[in-house]
């Protein structure tokens, strides 16, 4: 299988080169540098993560037949759509592109972004499905953010290229991205094989946060991981965040923004309430005491149920009862009646 690889991850690389090539010394490459540095990426990040430009007018497709390179191994490579003739045309046109690397940091396909946002076309286009490419298995960045995790010993786990790449330039190095909202069983899978430390940092935006509750009910049901929230505000996204606030100030939000799971989840069961309207206001205390109530720890829980009371105007007292009313649901519901706790036997009296 191994054996059968190795020409497509070549040609990954060769495709790769071509594109960077052509990115950073001609002119083809003149609008994707400008527009790179209208975005702050530094000459730096672009060599280190490979960046390219594919211009389009086949050039792929000529480089290849150039080198002779196999028909089915082009083929094979996603790199180019096959018309009725089996004509092999170039799949990336006018784009930037991001090489992306497997578990093991060999090049397995790319993803080109569009600079100029059209309504009939993806923003991003990936590679299709292939031999070596598997979108849901891919972690973009995950060989390198995983020696960067044995200092750090957590892993950051962000939406976007573009949020990996600007923390790396603001000199974070543990950062992977799902690619997308919808973080897959497989992507867990290989995160818990670097550490079980995992800072969540998606977009401020809706689908971000939308996207931050369903990450982390995936990585809790797995029991394994210790999960921390950093959020990032106004509904800017981590790059964005960065050049607003820049190297520095990314650095701050990461190391110091990091926040406990329940946290997150209180503000998030916020936004879906009208806490104008008494009705959703009651009903958004009693979830949200449900939420504290799952604690463990009786300060913690005193501490955001002391934060609601006073956000919602409410007697401490009443919420506390409410949380111990809970709580002794809670534990009836999570212990099945046949495997009560048995009473160890009375020790032999001494003596
Ligand atoms: N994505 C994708 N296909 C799309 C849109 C998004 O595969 N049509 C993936 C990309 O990996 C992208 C990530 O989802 O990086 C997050 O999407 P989004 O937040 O919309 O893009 P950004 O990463 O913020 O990209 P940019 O800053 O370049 O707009
Ligand atoms: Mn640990
Ligand atoms: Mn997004
Ligand atoms: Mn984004
Ligand atoms: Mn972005």
């Amino acid at each position: 299988k191994h054996q059968q690889q190795q020409p497509l991850i070549a040609a990954h690389q060769e495709a790769a080169q071509l594109y960077h090539h052509i990115l950073v010394n001609t002119k083809l490459g003149e609008t994707a540098r400008a527009y790179l540095k209208k975005r702050q990426i530094s000459p730096e990040m672009i060599d280190r993560f490979n960046l390219g430009y594919a211009p389009g007018n086949q050039v792929l497709q000529s480089f290849f037949s150039e080198r002779k390179t196999d028909y089915q191994t082009l083929r094979k490579t996603g790199l180019f759509v096959e018309d009725q003739q089996g004509n092999l045309k170039d799949r990336f046109s006018n784009r930037l592109m991001f090489p992306i690397a497997n578990l093991t940091g060999a090049l397995v396909g790319f993803s080109g972004r569009l600079l100029q946002p059209d309504d009939n076309a993806p923003k991003y286009l990936n590679s299709p499905e292939t031999e070596i490419f598997n979108k849901r298995r891919v972690l973009y960045n995950y060989a390198t953010a995983r020696q960067a995790a044995r200092q750090e010993h957590r892993l950051i786990l962000f939406e976007g290229f573009m949020d990996v790449i600007s923390a790396t330039q603001a000199g974070i190095e543990n950062g992977v991205a799902s690619m997308g909202t919808s973080l897959t069983e497989e992507q867990i899978y290989d995160l818990k094989r670097v550490t079980d430390h995992i800072d969540i940092c998606y977009d401020g935006d809706t689908p971000g946060q939308k996207a931050i509750a369903r990450a982390v009910t995936l990585l809790e049901q797995t029991k394994q991981f210790q999960i921390g929230v950093i959020q990032i505000p106004n509904g800017m996204d981590p790059d964005e965040y960065r050049r607003e606030f820049g190297a520095a100030g990314f650095q701050n939000i990461v190391k110091s923004g990091r926040e406990p799971v329940i946290k997150f989840r209180l503000r998030y069961l916020r936004t879906q309430f009208n806490l104008s309207n008494e009705a959703e206001r009651i009903d958004y205390a009693q979830q949200a005491t449900r939420l504290i109530a799952s604690l463990d720890s009786s300060v913690e829980r005193t501490v955001y149920l002391k934060d609601l009371a006073t956000d919602l105007d409410l007697e401490l007292a009443s919420l506390q009862e409410q949380c111990d009313q809970d709580r002794q649901r809670l534990e009836h519901e999570q212990r099945p009646a046949h495997s009560k706790v048995t009473p160890p036997p009375a020790a032999p009296q001494q003596r």
